[in-house]
């Protein structure tokens, strides 16, 4: 049977899990404090790219059961049940994560709440926040109780669970929808808390996915544990990577035969530009604060290589293309294709295609850029870019082409038409993406991130 509930925040975390568990048969009200953000998802709009959100998000605002508002009181009125999706962005002047709008989401909420309420945390925090946060919830009940005159204040009580999110942009639907395990950290009630998520994700749990019950902190370090390891193993294939060129072998067939070994496994061993994104990068700096905040930093010196090492990757591509211009790219006339962090999203948070094609500018090129999804937030990064309407108008007159970001329409160019766009027919392949004999049997000099070609 469904439940009613509230999500707070609808970013790419929040208007996702409002959709989707609307979709599980759920009454659900999305809050955000940005009105713009709220009138355009009330029309069915998501104000991002994400295959297959904006389809449910109309279908169940069809259906009745999605709502959008900027009110924490009709989300306080409407629901016993909140998850709190809200971001944690990287601070600016460090490394750890920024807690306002998390902070500020329990101290709107809270105050609001009458009887017996459940807040399940599901953005991205550092070791020991639900804590605090219950710490925060109780005070602010405490303190309501104190003012209210009214007698149901009394019974007022709000638990905070954590309920960590693992959606990847891009797959965000499927991965809400059937995820493949569910972790619920709790330390109030326990049991009834427990029995809420077993209803919230009844249709999940039918289908088999572990629900994994644990203790707050372990919820929360399980989320930045994950982000860790896979960017650690996307840092480890781009190490290799750097040893194939320098000795000559080749990444791909390499990341294939070790991938094979199912201890390790093929997927994230894609050698190329790197990791980026509104996550991986973030989590893994906002882990190293918070374990040196911990007294443990050291067990996290790593990261700092994983992380180098994937900033490397997008100043090697970049001395490639200079390589490939004669040694100077002053007045290069250089396609970049993608700008989005990954294919299938628009977004370009520390994008490694946009680092490249910014540094590629300030270096003197001239950079032509084309990205199908994310052309609208890549000129608000870097406006000074040119910003072509087709690929075929990028590729125009291109002295060097790189590839970076993986998208299925540059997978699919035609060697041969492309050709005839260019000046000069060299390309990059900066995400090992590309059917190289094709291309080379079309008359271009191909090279590639790890490889000898
Ligand atoms: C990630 C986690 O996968 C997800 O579980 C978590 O909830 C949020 O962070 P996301 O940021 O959407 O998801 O993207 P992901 O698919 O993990 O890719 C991250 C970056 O790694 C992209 O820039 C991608 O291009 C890069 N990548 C991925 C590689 O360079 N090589 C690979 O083999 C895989």
């Amino acid at each position: 049977m469904g439940m009613r509930m509230s999500v707070i925040g609808t970013g790419y975390l929040g208007s996702t899990h409002a959709a989707c568990m609307a979709e599980l048969g759920h009454e659900v009200i999305g809050v955000d404090v940005d009105p713009h953000k709220i009138e355009l998802l009330s029309r069915g709009e998501t104000p991002f790219f994400e295959p297959g959100l904006d389809g449910l998000i109309r279908k169940h605002i069809s259906s009745g059961r999605l709502h959008f508002t900027t009110s924490y009181q009709e989300a306080a009125d409407f629901a016993n049940v909140h998850f709190l999706g809200v971001g944690t962005p990287q601070q600016k002047n460090s490394y750890a994560a920024d807690m306002t709008f998390v902070r500020s989401a329990v101290t709107n909420l809270v105050p609001l709440l009458r009887g017996r309420h459940i807040i399940f945390g599901k953005s991205t925090v550092p070791v020991g926040t639900a804590r605090v946060l219950q710490q925060l919830t109780d005070r602010l009940v405490a303190s309501q109780d104190a003012d209210s005159s009214t007698t149901d204040a009394w019974e007022t009580s709000v638990d905070i669970a954590w309920n960590p999110e693992f959606l990847r942009e891009g797959h965000a639907v499927q991965d809400t929808i059937h995820p493949d395990r569910i972790v619920l950290g709790v330390e109030n009630s326990p049991s009834e808390v427990e029995d809420v998520a077993r209803k919230i994700y009844a249709q999940p749990l039918a289908e088999g996915t572990p629900l994994l019950v644990t203790d707050f902190a372990t919820s929360e370090l399980v989320k930045v544990s994950a982000n860790a390891f896979l960017a650690t193993k996307i840092s480890f294939i781009n190490a290799v990577s750097e040893v194939c060129e320098a000795s000559g072998a080749d990444i791909t067939v390499l990341a294939d035969a070790i991938g094979a070994d199912e201890r390790i496994g093929r997927k994230f061993l894609n050698a190329g530009l790197g990791f980026g994104g509104g996550c991986l990068p973030k989590d893994i700096r906002a882990f190293m604060a918070r374990a040196g905040e911990l007294g443990a930093d050291q067990a996290l010196t790593f990261l700092r290589e994983v992380d180098a090492i994937n900033l490397r990757r997008r100043e090697r591509l970049v001395s490639m293309v200079k390589d490939a211009c004669g040694g100077s790219l002053h007045d290069a006339r250089v396609t970049v294709l993608g700008a989005a962090f990954k294919p299938e999203s628009d977004d370009v948070r520390d994008s490694p295609a946009l680092a490249v094609a910014g540094a590629l500018s300030l270096a003197g090129a001239q950079v032509s850029v084309y990205d199908p999804q994310a052309m609208t937030n890549a000129s608000k990064v870097f406006p000074t870019l040119m910003y072509a309407d087709t690929v075929w108008d990028a590729l125009h007159n291109a002295d060097v082409v790189v590839v970076a970001t993986e998208w299925t329409e540059f997978k699919q160019l035609d060697p041969s038409e492309a050709r005839a766009c260019v000046a000069s027919p060299t390309i990059i392949d900066g995400r090992n993406c590309l059917d190289v004999d094709a291309w080379m049997q079309a008359g271009w000099s191909v090279r590639a991130l790890g490889r000898s070609l």
